[in-house]
């Protein structure tokens, strides 16, 4: 047991995928994995194990923002001997060319802030996506057949952001899309040894305003679940 895990030593695998939700965590191990059993509810973020394909995965929530996914992944990975962590989540599109339910996986990862920022004192840096987890998703993901990009997000700390002229600057940098959790996983995997990658849909649109409705959401998460189990025993 850790402060915010409850599950055993040995209850977590090597292979976690992480959604925000700790709901969509329940709902994807019960219909991806063989014999899944809760290894956490404390405060509500649940985390299941089962078997895909034979292979132990742990599905866990990691709540929203950078904050929260900092605690989890420091204690799934020095505490629990996480190895593979890949976030599956959504992100709100930056770029005319990235559509709703596109999928982007993130190569890398701007931020203001992250919980790491302090340490690295006046260094910038670069928060970076295990190269065979990205290859592996981006073949995974090029057999379903849904647009797919590869390239540079930005984790944001505010959803309700008030710096347009920052999402601007973003954008014009070629920045694919915005979410709220990537820079700080790729950092702290970085900082223990351990591999990670964000695999995400695109649920809305900064330029046009649309957003995907709640069954559209489920079949994209659905799709990120296949992609990211696939990259996990493959890459
Ligand atoms: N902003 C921040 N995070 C997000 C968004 C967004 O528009 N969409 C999905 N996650």
């Amino acid at each position: 047991m850790t402060i915010h895990i409850g599950a055993k030593p040995g209850d977590i695998a090597e292979t976690v995928l992480l959604p925000g939700d700790p709901l969509r965590a329940k709902w994807a191990a019960e219909k991806f994995l063989d014999d899944p059993k809760l290894v956490n509810e404390v405060r509500g973020m649940l985390g299941y194990t089962g078997t895909w394909n034979g292979n132990p995965v742990t599905i866990h929530g990691t709540g929203m923002g950078m904050p929260s996914l900092s605690i989890y992944t420091n204690e799934l990975i020095r505490d629990y001997g996480a190895k593979k962590l890949i976030r599956i989540g959504s992100c709100g599109s930056m770029q005319a060319h990235v559509k709703l339910r596109d999928i982007v996986i993130a190569m890398t990862a701007s931020s203001m802030e992250t919980p790491s920022r302090g340490m690295f004192r006046e260094l910038n840096f670069a928060p970076c996506a295990d190269w065979t987890l990205l290859r592996a998703a981006v073949q995974a993901a090029g057999k379903t057949g849904v647009p797919t990009h590869v390239g540079g997000i930005y984790s944001s700390n505010a959803f309700y952001d008030e710096r347009p002229d920052l999402n601007e600057q973003m954008t014009r940098h070629g920045t694919l899309a915005v979410e709220m959790e990537a820079a700080e996983l790729y950092t702290v995997a970085a900082r223990h040894g351990a591999r990670a990658l964000a695999v995400l849909t695109v649920s809305d649109h900064l330029q046009t305003g649309e957003a995907l409705d709640s069954e559209s959401r489920e079949r994209s998460f659905g799709e990120m679940v296949r992609i990211a189990l696939e990259a996990a025993f493959s890459g």
